[in-house]
């Protein structure tokens, strides 16, 4: 697939077929995206897949931290939990989630060059995973700014930050593309 037409052409993807992207197809689509920019060669990015049994107890976090930062009520009324149930079930078909986290740099300047590489690193998965017909969505949510969320997966919301969690699988439906502004109306040429 050509490079420019990969740009163009991939879209991002909401819903999934159930099967399951092979491990080996997922480690080349990361390794592909390891190919991003990254200043001092810090490649800050880390990956935690989860996927079969793994996705239960990581989307029940979620649905905690939900109910801990108030977008949903934390009572067990009926009205909730049919919430919580059928949003559960809509992310456990999904059949891999990819949750990439950095380092937190106490230097801004740094932290900033941190989540920049690791957003080319997205973007580069993102491409990567269209050539083999793997379709994706970057999704950055409410719980991922919760310490909650990231001490109960493990991670030290002091020192690590999760830039995205990816949506991964085989596209059961491509949108349309809806193409962009044309660039001409933000380029300017400053030549004296
Ligand atoms: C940083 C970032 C966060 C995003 N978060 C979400 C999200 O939480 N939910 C969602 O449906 N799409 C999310 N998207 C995807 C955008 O909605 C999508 O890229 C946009 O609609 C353009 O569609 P395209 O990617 O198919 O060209 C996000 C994209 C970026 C770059």
């Amino acid at each position: 697939m050509d490079i420019l037409q990969a740009i163009k052409n991939r879209p991002s993807i909401h819903s999934f077929q159930e099967k399951e992207v092979p491990e080996h197809i997922l480690t080349e689509i990361f390794s592909y995206a390891s190919y991003a920019p990254t200043h001092y060669m810090k490649e800050p990015w880390n990956i935690k897949v989860y996927e079969r049994e793994g996705k239960a107890p990581f989307i029940s976090e979620i649905m905690k931290s939900y109910q801990r930062i108030g977008l949903f009520d934390t009572g067990s009324d009926e009205k909730t939990e049919k919430m919580i149930q059928s949003m559960s079930e809509f992310l456990l078909k999904i059949p891999h989630h990819a949750l990439i986290y950095l380092p937190i740099e106490e230097d801004p300047v740094r932290y900033e060059e941190e989540y920049a590489a690791v957003c080319a690193f997205i973007q580069n998965a993102q491409l990567a995973a269209w050539k083999f017909g793997v379709g994706m969505l970057w999704t950055i949510t409410p719980y991922m700014h919760d310490p909650g969320f990231a001490e109960a997966i493990g991670l030290s919301a002091e020192r690590e930050k999760i830039a995205a969690v990816m949506q991964i699988g085989y596209p059961a439906g491509i949108p349309r593309n809806r193409g962009r502004i044309p660039i001409t109306e933000k380029l300017k040429f400053i030549r004296k």
